[in-house]
């Protein structure tokens, strides 16, 4: 059977076209039924539009306090009636309800391998300290930033050279095929949670 899976983004969302291209091409087993965005001039929207997603706007600034809006986003996570609840570059940090409306049921892409350089900036942090290997982390989103049970981990090295951007470009190449991956082992219903560890089952 087919899970629906719901998107939300923030920006040019170009994880969020790699999970179009796998569902295209067959790769994941599901159907997207939605892009949920807080941001009206997102990219990700029209990336939406051409493969016929419905797109939601929940504008943080169109509502008069956070509670207003986390229930508004809380009502259109819930009317999409998804399996998974993809963050691909969602830039607002959700409130407790929300995360706790959709146990296991909610996954996230970092730009680094957790538990190091969480939060924003997480290809800077790791120029800033120097190290020499970076990545990427698909994990289950939990009450706590950047920490829920990882699926997977994709690294790269750090380049003499390099700095914030390039970094993040080689980061983002990964990103895109772990995001997928990660998405798919979902959607075949061969991931476990037990506690810290998310096992895949083969
Ligand atoms: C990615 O680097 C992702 O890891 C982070 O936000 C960025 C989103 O990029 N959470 P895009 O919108 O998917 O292109």
């Amino acid at each position: 059977m087919k899970k629906r899976i719901a998107v939300l983004a923030s920006g040019r969302g170009s994880n969020f076209q790699a999970i179009i291209d796998a569902i295209g091409a067959g790769t994941i087993p599901a159907t997207c039924v939605a892009l949920i965005t807080d941001n009206p001039t997102a990219y990700a929207i029209e990336r939406a539009e051409k493969a016929g997603i419905p797109v939601k706007v929940i504008d943080f600034r169109s509502f008069p306090s956070r509670e207003a809006y986390e229930r508004a986003l809380l009502a259109a996570m819930q009317e999409a009636r998804a399996d998974l609840y993809v963050l691909a570059g969602y830039m607002r940090i959700l409130g407790n309800e929300v995360v706790r409306a959709f146990p296991g049921k909610m996954v996230n892409i970092h730009p680094a391998l957790l538990p190091s350089f969480t939060g924003l900036h997480a290809q800077r942090q790791a120029i800033l300290h120097g190290v020499k290997v970076a990545g990427c982390t698909v994990h289950f989103v939990d009450e706590s930033l950047d920490c829920g049970p990882i699926i997977l981990q994709k690294c790269v090295p750090v380049l003499d050279g390099d700095d914030e951007d390039t970094l993040a470009d080689r980061i983002l190449e990964q990103e895109h095929t772990a995001f997928p991956e990660a998405v798919r082992l979902f959607c075949e219903d061969r991931l476990e949670i037990a506690g810290r560890t998310v096992r895949v089952r083969k």
